[in-house]
């Protein structure tokens, strides 16, 4: 039982999740009030941490925890995403929250959720949704924060969250590696930023999560390609991609990717554990949300829905051992030089990854319109640089670009990324062209060469397909030699009958 109010925030949830985030805030001498359903939680996680900078106090009940924290409350709100956040907020405001207090969703909520909550709870409380990235980890020494809400609100928030984000060194643009307990990094450009009002801040770390499967897929290709063209054990793989690590594509990804390929399996020292992990990969949704919003919009994020594909195609394993057995792929067998292979496969993936995020900040563009936001791509990319999942030297080049034209259509159309292509573009087609040949699967590197090739291409082959539309279903077409949105529709196949022009939509006709 709290008893004085003393707390700055409350925190309900402590799950892996939780319980690092509380102790990153304590150690930026924060008070932290703390409850769980399970009291035994709750009682454990303070008897393991008498000692923090800020303090910590457990709360046996929610309102406990109401009364423990200074107003307006701030209470963090680390559940499983879901029913469960709306359990969680009905059960503060039944125990008294207050008009101006805020509650702060930090699960990966969907956006849509977010925005309903601001709406439903107005009258009661602020409801405020923050992205948080980075692990556990990250959620101890510090994460990426995407928050999204009441600009109003967030002042009350951004002491604390500047305080606890990972923090950029000003002069490289690169994340300062992570803290001691009880010694955290306080000098630097905080992981955090405003993202928008009501769900804008999940929306974000949604992108991050779909820039992450693609991000994690395209790894996983370049591994799979140099390993079958040229056969190449985990540990000789491991090097390479070490060595990557200290170019362009420094990130955390390549760098965990490094070290997973060295590792051996604990159960038998011959072997590496890699090799014994099942190739099926799962998922929670968010790389399906962001699909799913691109379709919705209408925008071409091929390569992160491809990845999201790859995830499900890869969790057929029965089916695929079956088809194993009876499909046949080509006999192909690379007879050129290894490193001019692996630089190759080096730059397919750089300009692969360009096109990802291009994707990626192309989605948040549209939904700009679709939701009434007004994004800071610079700040975005610059709260990416450290603490996050998809941390990489490469946001800064992103910072840079939208810094630079703030209205940038299209990453691809930057100077230094443009530049990275048409450098690249050589060496990603020859990698694309071996998969094909060798018969490797390589979705994420064909996909987003596809949308690179599609993307620079004033003439697709759509007049076709609009022609096909107009023929069996009478759903008119444009024509190059008239203004945009005049309709024309013909009685196909007709030598003899006249083009009929259509009413606009809309029109009074
Ligand atoms: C992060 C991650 C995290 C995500 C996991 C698992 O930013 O810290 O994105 O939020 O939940 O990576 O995601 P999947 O289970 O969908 O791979």
């Amino acid at each position: 039982m709290a008893e004085q109010t003393q707390a700055d925030i409350g925190l309900i949830g402590l799950a892996v999740m939780g319980e690092n985030l509380a102790l990153n805030i304590a150690d930026h001498g924060f008070n932290v009030a703390v409850y769980n359903r399970t009291t035994q939680v709750m009682k454990n996680f303070i008897a393991a941490n008498p000692d923090t900078p800020g303090g910590l106090i457990g709360c046996e009940s929610v309102a406990d925890l109401l009364a423990a924290v200074k107003k307006p409350r701030k209470i963090i709100v680390l559940v499983k995403a879901g029913a469960a956040v709306d359990t969680v907020a009905q059960q503060l405001i039944g125990a008294g929250l207050e008009k101006d207090d805020l509650i702060i969703d930090c699960g990966n909520s969907q956006w849509t959720d977010t925005i309903r909550r601001e709406k439903d709870y107005s009258r009661q409380c602020r409801f405020f949704g923050s992205g948080v990235s980075g692990g556990e980890v990250g959620a101890r020494f510090g994460p990426s924060l995407m928050p999204g809400g009441d600009a109003q609100a967030w002042r009350h928030l951004e002491p604390i969250w500047k305080a606890i984000a990972a923090k950029v060194d000003p002069g490289t643009g690169k994340a300062i590696e992570t803290a001691k307990p009880g010694q955290p990094v306080k000098d630097g450009i905080p992981c955090t930023a405003y993202i928008g009002e009501n769900g804008a801040g999940h929306y974000v770390k949604m992108i991050h999560n779909g820039i992450e499967y693609i991000d994690m897929q395209l790894i996983s290709e370049a591994y799979f390609l140099m390993r079958n063209l040229l056969s190449l054990q985990p540990d000789e793989l491991s090097p390479i991609f070490a060595r990557w690590n200290q170019g362009d594509l420094d990130s955390y990804l390549i760098e965990i990717t490094a070290d997973i390929l060295k590792q051996r399996d604990p159960r038998d020292a011959d072997s590496f554990l890699v090799d014994r992990v099942l190739d099926t990969a799962q998922q929670k949704g968010t790389g399906k949300w962001t699909s799913i919003n691109a379709l919705d919009m209408g925008i071409p994020a091929n390569a992160i829905a491809e990845a999201v594909f790859a995830r499900c195609l890869s969790a057929l394993k029965d089916e695929r051992i079956e088809a194993a057995k009876h499909l046949a792929g080509p006999r192909y067998t690379y007879s050129g030089d290894r490193d001019e292979l692996i630089n190759a496969v080096h730059d397919a993936l750089y300009c692969s990854k360009i096109c990802a995020y291009a994707q990626g900040f192309q989605l948040m563009r549209a939904a700009e319109g679709e939701y009434h936001w007004k994004f800071d791509f610079a700040s975005i990319a610059g709260i990416w640089r450290g603490g996050c999942i998809i941390r990489a030297r490469f946001l800064q080049k992103i910072t840079d670009a939208y810094t630079r034209a703030p209205g940038l259509v299209n990453l691809l159309l930057d100077p230094y990324f443009k530049e990275q292509l048409h450098k690249g573009q050589s060496h990603w087609r020859t990698v694309v062209a071996l998969a094909a040949q060798a018969g490797l699967a390589a979705p994420a590197f064909m996909s987003a060469l596809a949308y690179y090739d599609g993307y620079r291409s004033a003439q697709l082959p759509a007049n076709l397909l609009q022609a096909q539309r107009d023929y069996f279903g009478a759903h008119t077409y444009e024509r190059t030699d008239e203004p945009r949105g005049a309709l024309f529709h013909l009685d196909w196949p007709a030598p003899d009958r006249p083009e009929i022009a259509m009413p606009a939509p809309g029109s009074a006709v």
